[in-house]
């Protein structure tokens, strides 16, 4: 194998080429961002990943010296050199509509310089059918080539989880289809140079479907543990203990109640399957009901803040609400869909004060604060939503800039409660 182009090199596609690069391939990386492609020709990238002691920026710069990674904008020169193309770019949503235009238009990009004899895997996540009744005609469309006989087409899931890419991508089993089986062996070949453990499927409907309800029993898992979270606020007793007790069951495994489903693929997951079902008309009443209940969490969580701050005679309106870590989920860099940003828009609306502190976030955003000092200066209540390992919780210290008797919601249970109240603190959790 001497080389593969991988379309999109976001939090999958850049260390998905990095991975292929490290087995000897050689990738021409195409993304459509053009400073994004500069930023990457110096070594830099947002993303947080690391493999065998090395940061992704220092896998990165290795793999372009020596000549295994060549980030691009030109689909032509990709295809010009490859007859092997891997997809990761996504259909992102907007206010609950699925812009497939952007993952539409990276298949026309391909489908202009495709070539006899070409693979194209789809990797991305998207509603049942896509590869088949979209990507197909637009590749036919665009190539004038014909699916199975001048070109080839399949879809395998893409599953690994951010933090651990690099590792997933070579242990992590992955399920593939094709729409011919010429199209799934030669699909199978590429996934085999960096994973040993690849599932055949019938046809691409299924892996499609599969994804897609892997995140969505996720979502239904936590969406029953945030309401058991509920349960247990009225009971006064500990949710999270609840599960832990729980999951001694050994065919038990609920998953951690917490302040809503953030990151693009729990939440988008089910929103890919309505975008069929609507047109089937099928109400699919529990996926539904999942969402709405992670949907409301930050509501929740405000509410049960709400009541402590009532008990001291204060009001939401006019305290000072300090956010601890605001990514999507721990140890991220990525804030899309974060219930944390979600749980500061709702403070903000109700007329609290916000101010958050996340080393872990880059660029400038309103509210934002650079040292955990600046963010915690008055605060009325500190809300830690998530936990990110390079924020040191030392609530002894903390105690010194936020507001005597302070309010903690913990939502990971990183801060000792005894030690927390001795210090003066009210102290809730999950
Ligand atoms: N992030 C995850 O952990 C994860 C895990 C499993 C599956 N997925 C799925 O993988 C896909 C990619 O997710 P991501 O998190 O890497 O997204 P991302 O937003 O980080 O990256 C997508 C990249 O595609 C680029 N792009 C957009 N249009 C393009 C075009 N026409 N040509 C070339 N590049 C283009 C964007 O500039 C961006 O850099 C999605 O379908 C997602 O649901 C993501």
């Amino acid at each position: 194998m001497d080389s593969i182009a991988v379309f999109g090199l976001g939090f999958v596609g850049l260390p998905l080429s990095l991975t292929y690069a490290m087995y000897g391939v050689r990738v021409y990386g195409v993304d459509i961002n053009k400073e994004y492609v500069e930023r990457l020709k110096n070594y830099q990238t947002h993303i947080l990943e690391n493999y065998n002691g090395k940061t992704i920026q220092e896998i990165l710069k290795e793999s372009i010296q020596k000549g295994l990674f060549i980030p691009t904008t030109s689909a032509k020169e990709a295809l010009e050199n490859t007859d092997k193309i891997i997809v990761t770019v996504g259909i992102p949503i907007k206010n609950g509509v699925l812009q497939k235009e952007v993952f539409n238009a990276a298949i026309k990009s391909i489908g202009k310089y495709l070539k006899k004899g070409d693979l194209v895997l789809i990797r991305s996540t998207v509603p049942p059918g896509t590869t088949r009744e979209i990507v197909l005609p637009i590749l036919e469309k665009e190539s004038g080539l014909k699916c199975s006989k001048d070109f080839y087409l399949a879809y395998s899931s893409e599953r690994i989880a951010e933090g651990k890419a690099f590792e997933e991508f070579q242990t992590m089993p992955v399920a593939v289809a094709g729409i011919d089986k010429e199209s799934r062996k030669k699909a199978y070949e590429l996934l085999n140079i960096i994973n040993k453990e690849i599932v055949l499927a019938s046809e691409p409907e299924v892996v499609e479907l599969s994804k897609l309800i892997e995140n969505s029993s996720r979502d239904v898992n936590i969406a029953l543990s945030n309401e058991l979270a509920e349960l247990t606020e009225k009971l006064n007793i500990n949710a999270t203990e609840v599960i832990k007790v729980a999951n001694t069951h050994k065919r038990v495994h609920l998953l951690r109640p917490g302040i809503g489903v953030g990151g693009h693929c729990i939440p988008y997951s089910s929103l890919y399957i309505f975008d069929k079902t609507d047109k089937m008309k099928l109400p699919m009443t529990l996926l539904h009901t999942a969402r709405e209940i992670n949907e409301n969490r930050p509501k929740e969580v405000l509410r049960t803040i709400e009541t402590a701050l009532n008990r001291r005679n204060r009001k939401i309106e006019h305290s000072k609400f300090a956010i601890i870590g605001v990514a999507m989920k721990n140890n991220s860099s990525d804030i899309s869909e974060s219930p944390a940003m979600r749980l500061k828009d709702i403070i903000l609306q109700n007329g609290g004060d916000v101010s958050w502190f996340d080393p872990n976030i880059n660029g400038n955003f309103p509210l934002r604060k650079y040292s955990i000092e600046e963010t915690l200066k008055g605060a009325d209540v500190i809300i830690i939503p998530i936990k990110q390992d390079n924020i040191k919780i030392d609530i002894d210290q903390w105690k010194e800039f936020a507001q005597k008797n302070a309010i903690i919601f913990d939502a990971q249970r990183v801060i000792n409660k005894d030690e927390a109240e001795k210090l003066g603190f009210v102290y809730l959790s999950i």
